[in-house]
């Protein structure tokens, strides 16, 4: 049984892994984790942490770690799928069923008399999933004419259960060896992959769609990447190229029934684009009228057993094949197909309606930052609005969100074929943070010069980053840069060097880095907390991150408050500590909250490296030297994912 990745990440959400470990493991709270004696291995002084906010545990003794459906297949020796149903039970959440989920892409094809054209699939075809698809015969309009068979079409019939003999008109056992129409399923997936190439084929033969996508800019090698057709006049062209398969386009909503009763094609006299699941399969088309006083300009192939628009992003497929590094999201397909012409291959779009949560995470898989597109119109502004209550949320994990507002009168599509690749790009570049955009929406709205103004936006900015996920420096870091923008924070300044060097990086130590960043923007703990199980215990940053374990639950809101705090707690060290912050730069951290994140970020990054390296020289087991390069290659990765990105 394949379980799908939501169900199973559903499934996560449900579980909590502290009570679920806490049920086999005696677990005690210190600052933010929870830690107990390690159930996989033998030890007196605990070892084993669990963290609620990022659903996980390690040993630090054993290096055993995991998810909670990791923990529950190690410490019964049970199989994923064992696991599965059991925190499927307890959660609630179903398991798809194999036999279901297969039957439901199933359909009945019907039987063609003798003399018709001959069953299209055989058995096997009919069965199999999109990626064996038949090609279609190139120049006739029956476009999938009888393969030869290769199964005995006899025993064909005697596996068919529900078999009517009387629907076929003749004795099968008096002779079975002729070519009988038969009946068998279909499947869905075949069935789009065959009316996708019968548009592709229509194309060719209509001059006024060759001349649409033309007139769109589209050179034919666009035209043949994203597959391009068209859909004839006729109000039952599927009808007569796909006799047999009116319960499958039925159950596509690609053919129609009408109050008397009458079938017909829901897309007509249109430019066809087909759309793609993630895999690259057909699971739907696009119509679009070959002139705008035509209404509705787009029509839609509705949801169907195989295409649901909530979770699809057209281009996406497309874009992973092209190894796109920059995603943006846009409204339309004429965007996403225009932007992969001039260059731009990352460009996606939703399928006619607005971008929800799953989609925005489906992009952020792709890359950390991602740009969404929206119009220069009071319409963009406000798409732009209901995007940010979607967003926030998801930012968590370093994730970065651009706003790219088009020109006024352009959308993706007409601002890279008019301006070009370069503009387009520049624009795309100098697209505002997502601080810097809620700052010009909030600053836009209100009179941010007076007293009233400046609390009005600060009530609406705390609206807003209550959405930001709770564990994360983001929250925080957003409303400081809010106050300084706005003139509070005045009187009190971070006590730092001016005549500093700003290249910190080459005059300062990354440890040193480190704690400087810690002491003024103390939430930024999360980046560094990594560190403590990978750092020798005797230095300074090692014992300035123990004492923000221990402190980190109870830090002020404020960040002067939760500076003091800290410099409290860290009393002991406070010469190391002033002397660090007089020689260390820090004022680029308050430039924007992105960039304290990013740097913070980064700077851990190093640091994990410096340690895992230093770790390695000397490991204390083979098990544990394999385990340590395993995270160094995973950390390289990250590193090198950045460096690429930047
Ligand atoms: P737009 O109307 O903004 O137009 O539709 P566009 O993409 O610029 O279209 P062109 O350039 O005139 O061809 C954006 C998207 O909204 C959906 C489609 O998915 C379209 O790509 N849409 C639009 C519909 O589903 N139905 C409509 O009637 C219009
Ligand atoms: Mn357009």
């Amino acid at each position: 049984m394949a379980i799908p990745q939501h169900t199973i990440d559903q499934i996560l959400d449900r579980t909590d892994i502290v009570d679920l470990i806490g049920q086999r493991v005696k677990l005690k709270k210190s600052g933010r984790t929870y830690s107990g004696c390690c159930p996989f291995h033998q030890e007196k002084s605990p070892s084993f942490h669990v963290y609620r906010d990022k659903q996980y545990y390690h040993c630090f003794g054993c290096q055993a770690n995991g998810n909670a459906i990791r923990f529950l297949m190690d410490i019964d020796s049970r199989n994923f799928i064992d696991v599965m149903k059991d925190l499927a039970n307890q959660t609630g959440i179903e398991l798809p069923k194999d036999n279901i989920d297969s039957k439901k892409l199933s359909y009945k094809r019907e039987a063609v008399k003798a003399k018709a054209v001959a069953p299209s699939h055989n058995k096997k075809q009919a069965n199999s999933s999109s990626s064996t698809a038949p090609k279609p015969d190139t120049n006739t309009q029956v476009i999938d004419p009888a393969p030869a068979f290769d199964v005995d079409p006899f025993e064909a019939f005697q596996n068919f259960p529900e078999f009517d003999d009387s629907a076929f008109g003749f004795d099968p056992e008096f002779n079975p060896g002729i070519q009988a129409p038969i009946e068998q399923d279909g499947n869905l997936y075949d069935l789009l992959e065959n009316v996708a190439q019968y548009y592709e084929k229509q194309l060719p033969h209509s001059h006024v769609a060759q001349h649409y996508f033309r007139h769109r800019g589209l050179g034919a090698e666009t035209i043949k990447y994203w597959r391009l057709g068209y859909a004839p006049e006729d109000w039952q062209h599927l009808e007569k190229a796909f006799p047999q398969d009116i319960e499958g386009l039925k159950l596509l909503g690609l053919i129609r029934t009408s109050d008397s009763g009458r079938d017909f094609d829901l897309l007509r006299e249109r430019v066809i684009f087909p759309i793609r699941d993630a895999k690259g399969r057909v699971v739907g088309f696009g119509g679009r009228a070959l002139n705008d006083e035509i209404k509705p300009k787009y029509i839609n192939s509705p949801d169907s057993e195989v295409f649901h628009k909530n979770q699809l992003l057209y281009g996406l497929y497309e874009g992973r094949k092209l190894k796109a590094q920059n995603w943006l999201m846009v409204e339309g397909y004429m965007d996403v197909i225009a932007l992969q012409q001039a260059g731009i291959p990352g460009a996606v779009a939703t399928l006619g309606t607005a971008s929800n949560a799953d989609h925005l995470s489906t992009l952020f898989k792709q890359n950390n930052q991602i740009t969404i597109a929206f119009d220069g119109d009071a319409a963009g502004q406000k798409a732009a609005r209901r995007t940010l209550d979607i967003a926030l949320p998801l930012l968590n994990d370093g994730r970065e969100l651009k706003f790219f507002i088009m020109p006024k009168e352009h959308d993706p599509d007409s601002l890279v074929r008019k301006e070009g690749l370069e503009t387009f790009n520049r624009l795309w570049q100098q697209a505002p943070l997502l601080s810097d955009f809620i700052f010009a929406l909030l600053s836009q709205q209100y009179e941010v010069t007076t007293p009233e103004g400046k609390s009005q936006v600060m009530a609406e900015l705390n609206q807003l980053t209550d959405l930001l996920p709770k564990h994360g420096s983001y929250r925080y870091l957003i409303r400081q840069f809010f106050k300084e923008k706005l003139g509070f924070n005045k009187k009190w300044q971070p006590q730092v060097n001016l005549d500093a060097s700003l290249s910190f990086n080459i005059r300062t130590k990354d440890e040193d880095f480190a704690v400087a960043m810690l002491m003024h923007h103390p939430y930024l703990y999360i980046h560094f907390e990594v560190l403590r199980a990978l750092m020798p215990a005797d230095e300074l940053l090692a014992q300035i991150l123990a004492k923000f374990d221990s402190i980190y639950d109870d830090l002020p809101d404020d960040q002067e408050l939760a500076t003091y705090y800290v410099l409290g707690a860290c009393s002991a060290y406070h010469l190391e500590l002033s002397e660090i912050m007089q020689r260390t730069n820090i004022q680029v951290l308050t430039q924007a909250p992105e960039m304290a994140d990013k740097l913070a970020s980064e700077c851990s990054l190093s640091l994990q490296e410096k340690f895992l390296r230093q770790k390695l020289k000397k490991p204390s087991s083979l098990s544990e030297s394999r385990y340590l390069r395993q995270q160094l290659n995973e950390l390289t990765k990250k590193i090198g994912l950045k460096l690429i990105n930047e």
